[in-house]
């Protein structure tokens, strides 16, 4: 089925995307052969008791990430840029929904974007949860410049065994939407997984951009597959000349 048939320009549009889309700017996938998970292993850096066991190795692992944002070769790639264009083509409104830690889709031109995995370039006090902008290096002994505790310092991120960002606002706008997009993710990880679902529900037409089918592929209208420089640039010219019919 071709989404494209099933839509109307006032419909709105949800988007989800994941580590592939980034991969094309420089940036590692998590499972790919190459990816980050093959070379750490989640419960050493990415969940609440990695941080209280062993917070240098936790936050080593964060500072490596940070300073990718400030290598000046990594950019936001074609596929981000479509996407911020699409926000300010597309009649019915779009909300861009990240699973990414990353800056490039705010730098690719997305405006209604919501981070529901957290943001490198944000700390966070795990004690009064004051949060401030930075991609410098977090150590263990800093204090909170808020509530004076030690210690407590960390990356604005979701780690494994936390709620995601804005679930309320993510699950309203699959409520209404008309077209669910889903770029770059391997539906390995809930709730991102089952947005394709929710949407569904309510009736929204579903397509996955990726590599390859993703683990969910079967319960989307259409797939396409190819690096997202590519294929996303395509669908996005597509979305134009359907805005305007
Ligand atoms: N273009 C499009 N897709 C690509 C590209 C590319 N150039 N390169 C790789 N991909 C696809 C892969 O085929 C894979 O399906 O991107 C997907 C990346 O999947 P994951 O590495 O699992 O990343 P993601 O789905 O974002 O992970 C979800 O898991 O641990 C975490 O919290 C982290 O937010 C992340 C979450």
């Amino acid at each position: 089925m071709n989404v494209l048939d099933h839509i109307s320009p006032s419909d709105p549009i949800v988007i989800l995307t994941g580590a592939g889309i980034s991969k094309e700017s420089g940036l590692a996938t998590f499972r790919d052969p190459d990816g980050i998970w093959a070379k750490h292993k989640i419960e050493d850096v990415a969940t609440p008791e990695a941080f209280a066991r062993d917070p240098d190795a936790v936050l080593g692992f964060y500072s490596v990430r940070r300073a990718q944002m400030k290598d000046a070769g990594v950019e936001p790639n074609d596929a981000h840029r479509a996407l911020g264009e699409l926000e300010g083509f597309w009649p019915g409104g779009v909300l861009l929904v990240t699973q990414n830690i990353d800056d490039l889709h705010a730098r690719g031109g997305s405006k209604n974007l919501i981070h529901m995995h957290g943001e490198l370039a944000k700390t966070r006090c795990n004690d009064c949860g004051d949060l401030i902008d930075g991609l410098g290096d977090l150590d263990k002994n800093m204090t909170c410049a808020n509530c004076q505790a030690v210690g407590t310092l960390r990356p604005h991120v979701v780690w494994f065994g936390e709620m995601p960002l804005q679930m309320d606002a993510i699950l309203r706008a699959l409520s209404d939407c008309g077209l669910f997009i889903s770029i770059g993710t391997s539906g390995n990880v809930y709730p991102a997984a089952g947005f394709v679902q929710e949407a569904r529900a309510h009736g929204a037409s579903t397509i996955e951009l990726n590599l390859e089918e993703s683990l969910g592929a079967s319960s989307f209208d259409e797939g396409r597959y190819g690096p997202a420089t590519e294929v996303v640039t395509g669908f996005v010219a597509e979305l134009k000349a359907r805005a305007v019919q």
